[in-house]
């Protein structure tokens, strides 16, 4: 009878890891090579696992709950099922933090003015989980002009500065693109067919995005690569733990491209105003009725980031996903009309930005919990875009998917504004190539995905092309 009620040392490990549910935001940077090498707080867990005789189920077990660990980087979606069926809001053991991972709540997120963008309130994270987040560090990091674009303004800031931004990108301005974007996609591809095989994240995917989004803001030409230096320069300081000189080269960037603007592209604009996004908003300026110069840097800064880190990913994500789902693939090359319900469908499946984060204004409740003020709130879109209370069959790509309702470009008053021209990017960039290659097929069965949890895109995407 005792005997019988006994626990094997299995199920207590299991009862363990059930209580202690690893910290989705545990600091672990990299895999460890012995696990005794970064065990300290997970120690617990290494050696009744390894009592119990299984070091390896108790080590996975435990860091598939971590957004650090590199198999959450490459799978997102399994921690994310996990999540929204066993508790969509989650207050993360470790670090006082809100995991949203329901459409309902994601959506309630987005567009509850009681949830807003102040970010000094993410100070209190701890470090470990604030560089897991690729925040900057410090006030003065926070305060520099570059985070005052629109994207962490709260009402009514945020409403004037979008509102003068959204009257220079009409849909007229970005219909005006599409064939510079043809032609740029034309060039690119006919450049990669004569290589016969690619990297299409640095050929086309990479190339694209920032030649359009640096064409529409009035930079010239010959600045591209100084301007893809700065960006990715930037970029890299909100990456994965960046390094000190990480952080470094960032700032010198910044430094350096506001000396760019202001010596060189602002005097050159009001000189010879042009029909550029920038000249527009010199000429906004001029009659009182703009944005500051410091708003149109920070501004500036954000959409050439913003412009074309994301549209790369959704390039790379979306041509991946048709490879590995070959059927569909052939239903696009086949109906090459369903490019549009595609496009939307590849931005659900996998989407480019993972995580938005917002911080409760005031005590509120969401999904049953209580959020106090000040809580920061990270919700998460690639769980929200496969909710199967929302979408049918959601783990499954389906380019014919009726009423596609994802939140790959968020939602209410900060709504990806760029979000018509990403999905022109892509439809014009992936239609091409699949017209232009009838035998596309992956070069490595080796795909590495950039680090960090906010952006989801891969380092490379080697193709062969015939
Ligand atoms: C596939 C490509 C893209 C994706 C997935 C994407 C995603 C997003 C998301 C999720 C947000 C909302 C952030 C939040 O609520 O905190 C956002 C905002 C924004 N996006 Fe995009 N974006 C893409 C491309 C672009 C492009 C091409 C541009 C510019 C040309 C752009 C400019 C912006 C701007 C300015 C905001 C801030 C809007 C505001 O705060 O009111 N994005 N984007």
């Amino acid at each position: 009878m005792f005997r019988r009620r006994l626990i094997t040392p299995r199920q207590l490990l299991a009862a363990l890891l059930q209580e202690m549910n690893g910290s989705l935001l545990t600091p672990i940077v990299a895999p460890p090579t012995s696990p005794a090498e970064k065990i300290s707080d997970l120690a617990p867990i290494y050696w009744l696992s390894k009592a119990a005789r299984l070091p390896r189920t108790g080590w996975n077990v435990y860091v598939r709950h971590s957004l650090g660990h590199p198999d959450y980087v490459n799978d997102p979606y399994r921690v994310f099922r996990k999540l929204r069926a066993k508790e969509p809001v989650r207050r993360d053991p470790t670090a006082p933090v809100w995991v949203v991972t329901s459409y309902e709540h994601t959506l309630m997120t987005l567009k509850d003015p009681r949830f807003n963008k102040d970010p000094f309130l993410s100070e209190r994270l701890p470090r470990g989980a604030r560089d897991q987040l690729g925040m900057s560090e410090g006030a003065g990091a926070r305060s520099s002009v570059e985070n005052i674009s629109m994207l962490f303004l709260d009402p009514p800031q945020h409403t004037r500065v979008r509102s003068i931004f959204t009257r220079a990108f009409t849909p007229r301005t970005l219909e005006g693109l599409r064939p510079r974007i043809a032609e740029v996609c034309i060039e690119r591809i006919e450049m990669m067919a004569r290589e016969g095989e690619t990297d299409l994240i640095e050929d086309l995917a990479y190339r694209l995005p920032v030649t359009v989004i640096a064409e529409l803001l009035g930079f010239p030409r010959e600045d591209y690569q100084k301007l893809k230096r700065w960006s990715d320069e930037m970029a890299e300081a909100l990456g994965f733990v960046p390094s000190e000189e990480a952080k470094l080269r960032a700032a010198r960037a910044r430094d350096e491209m506001r000396v760019y603007f202001f010596d060189q592209i602002v005097p050159r604009l009001r000189r010879q105003p042009d029909n550029s996004l920038l000249s527009g908003l010199l000429d906004l300026e001029a009659r009182g009725e703009g944005l500051s110069e410091d708003e149109l840097f920070s501004n500036s800064v954000l959409l050439l980031a913003a412009g074309h880190e994301t549209t790369t990913n959704l390039i790379g994500n979306g041509m991946l996903a048709l490879l590995q789902h070959p059927q569909q693939l052939d239903l696009l090359r086949r109906e090459p009309a369903l490019i549009e319900s595609a496009v939307e469908e590849l931005l659900r499946f996998d989407p480019p930005v993972q995580w938005i984060t917002r911080v409760a204004a005031q005590d509120m409740e969401l999904g049953g919990k209580s959020i106090r003020r000040g809580e920061l709130v990270l919700a998460a879109l690639g769980a929200a875009n496969r909710d199967p209370a929302v979408f049918e069959n959601p783990e499954q790509l389906d380019i014919r998917r009726k009423d596609n309702r994802h939140l790959s470009f968020g939602s209410g008053i900060h709504f990806c504004l760029g979000a018509a021209l990403a999905r022109m990017e892509a439809q014009i960039a992936i239609g091409s190539l699949i017209e232009r290659f009838p035998n596309l097929k992956l070069a490595t069965s080796r795909l590495k995905w950039r680090k960090g949890i906010t952006f989801r895109g891969l380092q490379a995407l080697p193709l062969k092309l015939s």
